[in-house]
């Protein structure tokens, strides 16, 4: 591909800024002036704001992009186009950036221009690199007093509980400072909404995340735009999180449980029905029942738990039998109890009891005790990145992702100013690597 470039000395690859701002006009001009001074060391192409000020922020950058080294892009959303809040402003830079790699950052200077090459060196092999002030070598001295301190203690100790698997490597998931592959984001998944963007990547995704410590500064100018509504927002967004996180896997098991119990129930009858010509029902009954239970467990552990196999099958194999040994007794209970204690006997009340309720309560027990006992969770978090492309491909077509502003974003786009269309690669995709 590239050769003849050596690497280790070729900047990190092309890298957008996202600033989200809301009422920044104080900042912005020293938060380009500083960027500019790291740009170049760390690979940044771009800085894009997402605005919804209400005040002159939008001029102000229009005034100093042209002195800026960096280009700059604005797209300002008016009222009625601010969805999401700050969290929809993420998104919006997200799906506008036009580089691999995109900082998020706030436009107050709470975070350092100059850390973000050392946020970026952080990346290699990795999806997410995020600035913690809570892991060794970081501080929070920037938040505002001891209530937002205690507020930001409490809503971190929340969303762990929330989602111990998945931001057990992040010591910050409040933070609104972090880099991320943008191929490795379904931005479509996320449902942006109040100040938690990068908690909203995290419960969405299995992303290798790293961390890079960093001091929280105080503001620059103006004001924090938190507000208590910011922490019902903050509960609503977990519990979403963890009920469609709940929700897709264990509909999905359903699911393919229903499936692979239909398809053995078929093999089950055709195999009993080919057998009895030999004259022996009960061995018949036993072989296809037999056949039936392993054929299950085969699927079941292939299909609806793939993840939880153990490393013992044949133990494993003996308890599914045994589950669903007990799942013919609690058909026969039904049977039972509906013929003998309650004395109805008609053919179609053994039906209804054996095969309606019996067969339902049956399915129940199994799926229930299979989800516990045979194939229970593991205790580490699957392994993401199998099915994420190699961050290191150096110059290949497929290096970055193909993406683009949608059309609604496109048309909430009211400014653009700087220097886009002759950022190298613009509008189209850009190799990781083509340094
Ligand atoms: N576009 C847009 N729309 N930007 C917004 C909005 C909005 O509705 N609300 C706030 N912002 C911008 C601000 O202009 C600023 O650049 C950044 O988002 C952060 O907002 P602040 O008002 O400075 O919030 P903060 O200092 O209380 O919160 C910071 O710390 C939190 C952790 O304690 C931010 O970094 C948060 O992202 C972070 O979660
Ligand atoms: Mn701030």
């Amino acid at each position: 591909m590239d050769q003849g470039v050596d690497r280790s000395a070729a900047p990190v690859a092309g890298v957008s800024v996202v600033v989200p701002t809301f009422n920044e006009a104080g900042n912005v001009p020293l938060l380009l002036n500083r960027l500019g001074q790291v740009a170049a060391g760390a690979g940044l192409r771009e800085v894009v704001f997402v605005d919804d000020s209400t005040d002159d922020t939008p001029r102000i950058i229009h005034e100093h992009a042209s002195r800026s080294e960096l280009p700059v892009r604005l797209l300002h959303r008016r009222a009625g186009e601010r969805i999401g809040g700050l969290s929809g402003a993420v998104v919006a830079g997200l799906h506008a950036a036009r580089w691999p790699w995109v900082v998020v950052m706030d436009g107050d200077l709470q975070h350092p221009p100059e850390d973000v090459p050392r946020l970026l060196q952080g990346r290699e092999g990795m999806d997410l690199v995020v600035a913690s002030r809570y892991c060794a070598g970081g501080a929070a001295d920037g938040l505002a007093d001891t209530r937002r301190r205690l507020v930001s203690r409490a809503a971190r100790a929340l969303a762990a509980a929330t989602f111990p698997r998945r931001l057990a490597e992040c010591s910050d998931t409040m933070t609104g400072f972090f880099a991320v592959r943008r191929a490795a984001l379904d931005l479509p998944a996320l449902r942006p909404s109040g100040f938690k963007i990068l908690l909203e990547i995290l419960g969405r995704h299995q992303l290798r995340v790293s961390e890079v410590p960093f001091r929280f500064a105080h503001r620059h100018s103006g004001q924090s735009k938190a507000q208590l509504t910011q922490g019902v927002r903050f509960a609503q967004q977990l519990w979403r999180m963890r009920w469609d996180a709940w929700n897709a896997g264990l509909l999905r098991r359903v699911g393919a449980f229903a499936v692979v119990g239909l398809v053995c129930l078929v093999i089950d009858v055709a195999l009993f029905n080919a057998l009895l010509p030999w004259g022996k029902p009960l061995t018949a009954k036993f072989v296809a029942a037999t056949v039936a239970v392993v054929v299950s467990y085969v699927l079941n552990a292939r299909w609806t738990w793939p993840q939880r196999t153990t490393a013992s099958r044949s133990r494993q194999l003996a308890l599914f039998a045994a589950v669903s040994g007990v799942g013919i007794g609690v058909a026969e209970l039904c049977l039972l109890v509906s013929h003998y204690g309650l004395g109805l006997d008609s053919a179609l009340a053994d039906n209804v009891s054996a095969n309606v309720f019996g067969l339902a309560l049956g399915m129940l027990w199994r799926f229930v005790a299979y989800e516990r006992w045979v194939f229970p969770r593991a205790g580490a978090p699957v392994q993401p990145g199998a099915a994420i492309e190699p961050v290191s491909d150096p110059g290949g077509p497929t290096g970055a992702p193909e993406h683009g502003p949608s059309q609604r974003r496109r048309r909430a786009t009211r400014i653009l100013c700087g220097l886009p269309a002759q950022v190298p690669g613009a509008g189209r995709p850009v190799p990781e690597r083509s340094a």
